[in-house]
């Protein structure tokens, strides 16, 4: 801000909770407002990049597009199967399936995941970990009432069998998820459908 206002960087909550900040950071992806100089400056050099696997708008402003329209793509959008005048859906937090979407709810979109994952930069068409995960925590809604259609995308080229189980996306995110295991989730889902003759 005060060396070089011309400078575009994307921030705005400044506290961890937006995911807006994220950059590339002496060659990792983070979120820049919740990273202490001390903690990542290596030889006194600091490098902060635009995030990577993603276009670049301006300076260090990647184009978030490409990540949003993957989730998209893997049907990441609740599908109500209740209007407004329903009762409220019973849900057992205790709940296998509850579990399982809760494990993987927290994700905020900061797209770090995304990159730093092998394979969304050798597979244009991969899907990445945040949609994949996003799309773990629906298949487990029981309120949701999009799952044919949403096992059906994931299970395409580019879809969850494309992840090669590096954990990237585990060691880097942010508040602590592990999108590799809800892939996983996917795939035996999908493998599943498959063989019922459920995956059309
Ligand atoms: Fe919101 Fe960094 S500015 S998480």
């Amino acid at each position: 801000r005060d060396i070089d206002p011309t400078l575009s960087y994307r921030f705005a909550c400044r506290v961890g909770v937006c995911g807006s900040c994220a950059m590339t950071v002496n060659g990792r992806p983070r979120w820049t407002c919740r990273t202490h100089v001390s903690k990542v400056v290596e030889d006194g050099r600091l490098e902060i990049a635009p995030l990577a696997n993603l276009p670049v708008i301006k300076d260090l402003a990647a184009d978030l597009t490409p990540f949003f329209e993957k989730w998209q793509a893997a049907k990441g959008s609740f599908v109500p199967t209740r209007t407004r005048a329903d009762d409220i859906a019973p849900i057992q937090p205790s709940s296998p399936e509850r579990r399982a979407a809760d494990a993987a709810i927290e994700c905020i979109n900061c797209a770090v995941c995304f990159a730093a994952c092998d394979t969304v930069r050798w597979n244009p068409d991969y899907l990445g970990p945040a949609a994949l995960n996003r799309a773990w925590t629906l298949v487990n809604d029981v309120r949701d009432g999009g799952n044919a259609e949403r096992l059906y995308a994931v299970a395409q080229a580019g879809g969850c069998h494309a992840c090669h189980t590096h954990q990237s996306c585990e060691q880097h995110c942010p508040v602590s998820l592990n999108p590799t295991a809800s892939i996983a989730g996917l795939k035996r889902r999908t493998m599943r459908a498959f063989i019922r003759g459920e995956l059309s």
